[in-house]
């Protein structure tokens, strides 16, 4: 099997970084928006990126200019905009990155299930909801596969490939495929809660919470420990900050919901309240920490 032409549905913050590394990778791209005006916003946020990657490879000495601007032209040519969903009927893979809403991807692809060729491979960047239940919806559970991308799409190296029992072998093959010829390292992973990444990073955000909490040390030496004793880039407390408390609290409420014995995923009473409060992190200037633009206040 091989992946060609790829419609993406949802051109937003994560969808648009999925159709700019599928068009690099050599795909036909079709972005497919609900409204025209967030699909003009989508595809000038990949022509940002893409003069923004042009002028770093000539910074570099990678590329002269005149083969920076081909370059962009080409991997340009090969997108098409849309808000019609009929335009995605012959794609030979869908990816869908819409809105975190279990119900409305569920609705998408039950209608891209009729409007697709029977051969289209259907696929779901969701960071929290199980692969298996959209499968279903589509009508072609076999044909079926998590596709998740880390943002920014365009600089994080990992996707995550997530196979259901019901996945067929050629077709999860062929989306480890397509992963690397995005440029990305595919890990392959069963449809369980938070696949590889989140299931390990979320419940250890949670154990730094929790300590915070309990008061067992402060937010600054938590942060610190695991930094200068681990080598990690940023604390868990700065982490909640920068991924949206907001997100970690409703990636945690799905959890507990369909796995509510797990106590890994038992959530966190100052996350609720910050949450209640409107805090969510730096989006909002404050969270655990507060927060001046980039920098900490
Ligand atoms: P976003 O809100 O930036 O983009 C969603 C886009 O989908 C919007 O432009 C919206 O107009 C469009 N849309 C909504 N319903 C649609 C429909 N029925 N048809 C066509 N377009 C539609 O959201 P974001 O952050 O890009 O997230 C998208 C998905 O990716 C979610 O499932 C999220 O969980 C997942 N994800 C997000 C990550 C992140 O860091 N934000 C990381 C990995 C996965």
């Amino acid at each position: 099997m091989n992946i060609k032409k790829v419609g993406v549905v949802g051109c937003g913050l994560m969808g648009h970084g999925i159709v700019q590394v599928a068009a690099q990778g050599g795909c036909e791209v079709i972005a497919l928006e609900s409204d025209q005006a967030f699909l003009d916003k989508g595809l000038s946020r990949v022509d940002k990126s893409l003069a923004k990657l042009a002028s770093k490879n000539v910074e570099k000495g990678k590329m002269d200019q005149a083969a920076a601007d081909a370059w962009v032209k080409e991997t340009r040519a090969r997108i098409t905009g849309t808000i019609q969903r009929a335009d995605v009927a012959d794609c030979d893979l869908v990816i869908e990155a819409i809105v975190e809403n279990l119900d409305v991807k569920k609705e998408l692809f039950k209608d891209l299930g009729g409007i697709c060729k029977p051969e289209t491979v259907f696929a779901s960047n969701t960071s929290s909801f199980p692969i298996g239940e959209m499968a279903e919806a589509s009508g072609r559970p076999s044909r079926f596969v998590g596709l998740h991308f880390f943002n920014p799409v365009q600089l994080m190296r990992l996707v995550e490939v997530v196979r259901t029992d019901d996945t067929d072998g050629a077709v999860f093959e062929a989306a480890l495929e397509f992963g690397k010829a995005c440029g990305k390292h595919p890990v392959s992973c069963k449809d369980t809660p938070g696949f590889v990444v989140n299931r390990l990073l979320v419940p250890y955000m949670v154990q730094a919470i929790d300590m915070l909490d309990r008061g067992d040390a402060s937010k600054e030496d938590i942060d610190a420990a695991m930094q200068f004793g681990c080598g990690y880039p940023m604390g868990p407390l700065t982490l909640t900050d920068y991924v949206g408390l907001d997100t970690t609290l409703s990636i945690l409420q799905g959890w507990t919901e369909r796995y509510p014995d797990e106590p890994a995923f038992k959530i966190p009473a100052s996350l609720e309240r910050l949450v209640a409060e409107g805090k969510f992190g730096r989006k909002t200037g404050e969270g655990y920490y507060k927060w001046d633009g980039d920098k900490k206040a």
